[in-house]
């Protein structure tokens, strides 16, 4: 008897059949991996990235571009996720998703590009986070296929607030509470700009790391104190 070919997707033996990519083998095994661009009776565009998947020794891939193997070994972390909110949602708890993108799929400006931080608030929002916390944005676009769509629609990204809304709108319009992170540590006049635009913006507030806990005491105090007046349209 010729033993069936199998790759390991999340942990569990799954056989290879007549598939055209990973993303049909993993539905056919019962697990929902989120697509855009991907229609099964077309030609595959690729673009979207919103159906990454990670293969060890690979990386992250777009599963609907890529072909099953023997011996892959896939992880779909949707999967994961999903298995952490129900498990989540059983105790009463609420799910928070860090939606930060990273990985060889994307180029070091693409971590913060608006188009890549829009998806990573939908992709979030669709997995059933309850809070979402992503990066400030830039007004770069990393994919030419998104860029094209931005200027046609001419959605506006040329300030932070603008970018923060247009991630609030791809977060089910705004129906979803959302947190920003500013990355490095900078001055505190940096910190309440940014702080203004995420209110301007409609976001939801601001997470402070390491601009809090990298300042002596009395000044972190007096920081969070003038983020509270900010926050409250009072400064
Ligand atoms: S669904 Fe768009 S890249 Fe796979």
């Amino acid at each position: 008897m010729i033993a069936a070919k199998t790759l390991k997707l999340n942990g569990k033996d799954v056989p290879i059949g007549d598939e055209r990519n990973l993303l049909e083998l993993a539905r056919k095994a019962g697990i929902d991996i989120p697509t855009f661009c991907y229609h099964s009776e077309l030609s595959i565009y690729g673009a979207c990235r919103l159906c990454l998947v990670e293969i060890e020794g690979r990386g992250i891939v777009a599963s609907c571009s890529v072909l099953p193997e023997p011996g892959m070994v896939v992880r779909t972390h949707t999967e994961e996720i999903r298995e952490m909110r129900k498990e989540a949602a059983a105790k009463g708890v609420a799910t928070v998703i860090w939606s930060y993108p990273r990985g060889e799929a994307i180029s070091k400006d693409g971590e913060t590009a608006i188009d890549i931080a829009a998806y990573a608030a939908q992709i979030a929002a669709l997995l059933g986070a309850h809070v979402i916390k992503i990066k400030l944005s830039t007004d770069h676009l990393e994919l030419p296929a998104a860029k094209s769509v931005y200027e046609e629609q001419q959605i506006d990204i040329a300030t932070q607030a603008a970018r923060v809304k247009h991630c609030m709108d791809s977060a089910f319009a705004g129906r979803r509470i959302m947190v920003f992170s500013g990355g490095a540590k900078k001055g505190a006049d940096g910190v309440f700009d940014d702080a203004r635009a995420i209110r301007d913006g409609g976001g939801n507030g601001s997470i402070i790391g390491r601009n809090s806990f990298q300042r002596s005491r009395e000044d972190a105090l007096a920081m969070l104190a003038k983020l509270v007046e900010i926050y409250k349209g009072k400064a």
